[in-house]
């Protein structure tokens, strides 16, 4: 590679620009950004015209390009651009955790076929290291356990809703303009992008190459202010996380939104914050955290791959090469808290043991035990407006 990293960079919004900031003040790393790709041509840009091009061969076909950096959030075009990047002989960083979760397996295949790299450290938990952690340090190490707040959109809104009278909609509005949501925030709050970087994680951490719908998920829309109440009146706050487990030798993989009693260092976690608690065989427990969303910290990770690009770094995906990645079940008992306006609802979900029942005219809740798989198919989960939380 030349002396100086020539980056050709997919994408000005919120982390690009963060990027940009973040590679001129840092002094030592030889980078430089020859080009920028971007879609929208009316858009006002704060760099001179001759940074940008709306072509992108003008990046993907130029000899002088090292390294593509994706970071648009079109997965699909996203995924295009680094397919071809990568056959043109290019090394790729990319955040873009739906284009890595949705192609894990099409991306382990094509950094095999044509050698080059694909990093993505900024795709999960944004400033935590948490990717390369799991592939270098913990290479060895039998993890049974991955749990996190991995998405900072949700938890800042949670963090608000639970501490202060400030309205959802408020809430999220907030979220967007600080640049941590998703241009869709569906993405977000109906807990999918979390779901991208439990696959991602759950990858490194387990061997295990999950498709995104394998991983159960609901997010946090259903959220109201009588389930804050109830949750503090048990003495917990309430959490969107992150669960992979090992259990009997089976992985089982979900994003539900939990109640998360005041001592656990989760609950800790505040705002746009982010953490990951790691369970090994050896180590024990480890709490990473961090921000996880925004343009500089998303860029410090970005940062860190193009550094680690200079030692010729690729992942070894050691745990996938070992061939013993555990499969997939649901068939695990979780505790959960169902809480709907219709008490039909609610008792759509099996419960094997019921600790607390509540009937009142406008809400109904019970605390208990079943199957995640039987929570999944209930009634209560394909309803919008029941709210669901573990314990
Ligand atoms: N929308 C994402 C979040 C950005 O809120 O966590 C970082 O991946």
């Amino acid at each position: 590679m030349a002396t100086t990293l020539n980056i050709g960079l997919f994408g000005f919004g919120c982390v690009g620009q963060g990027l940009w900031d973040v590679l001129h003040r840092t002094k030592g790393l030889q980078t430089e950004i020859t080009r920028i790709c971007v879609k929208d041509r009316n858009k006002l840009r704060p760099l001179g015209a001759g940074m940008f091009t709306f072509e992108q061969n003008d990046i993907l076909e130029d000899p002088k390009v090292d390294v593509v950096v994706e970071l648009i959030d079109d997965a699909d075009a996203a995924f295009t651009i680094v397919k071809s990047a990568l056959l043109n002989g290019k090394a790729v960083v990319t955040a873009n955790k739906k284009m890595v979760a949705s192609n894990f397996a099409e991306l382990l295949e094509l950094q095999q076929a044509t050698g080059r790299p694909v990093l993505y450290e900024a795709s999960s938990c944004g400033s935590i290291p948490i990717i390369r952690n799991l592939e270098e340090y913990y290479d060895n190490d039998m993890l049974d356990g991955v749990q996190g707040i991995v998405n900072g959109t949700t938890n800042y809104i949670l963090t608000k809703l639970t501490e202060t009278t400030a309205s959802y909609d408020d809430v999220l509005r907030e979220a967007q303009q600080l640049g941590f949501a998703e241009s869709d925030p569906t993405l977000d709050v109906e807990g999918y992008d979390a779901a991208f970087k439990t696959l991602i994680m759950g990858a490194h951490a387990f061997g295990t190459v999950l498709r995104p719908g394998d991983v159960i998920r609901r997010g946090i829309t259903a959220v109201s202010s009588f389930d804050a109440v109830t949750a503090k009146a048990h003495g917990h706050t309430i959490k969107l996380l992150s669960q992979s487990r090992i259990r009997d030798g089976h992985l089982t993989s979900y994003v539900l939104p939990a109640f998360v009693p005041y001592q656990d260092p989760l609950a800790t976690v505040r705002n746009e914050y982010n953490a990951v608690l790691l369970h090994g065989a050896f180590s024990d427990a480890q709490f990473f955290v961090g921000k996880g969303a925004g343009g500089h910290p998303t860029a410090s990770a970005v940062l860190s791959d193009l550094a680690a690009l200079r030692y010729a770094y690729k992942y070894e995906y050691k745990k996938i090469e070992q061939g013993t990645a555990p499969s997939l079940t649901t068939r695990v008992p979780v505790r959960a808290y169902v809480r709907s306006h219709s008490a039909d609802v609610v008792s759509s979900v099996p419960f094997s043991d019921v600790e607390v029942e509540y009937k009142s005219g406008a809400n109904h809740y019970v605390i208990g035990t079943t199957l995640l798989e039987s929570l999944y198919r209930s009634e209560a989960f394909a309803d919008k407006r029941t709210f669901i939380a573990t314990l």
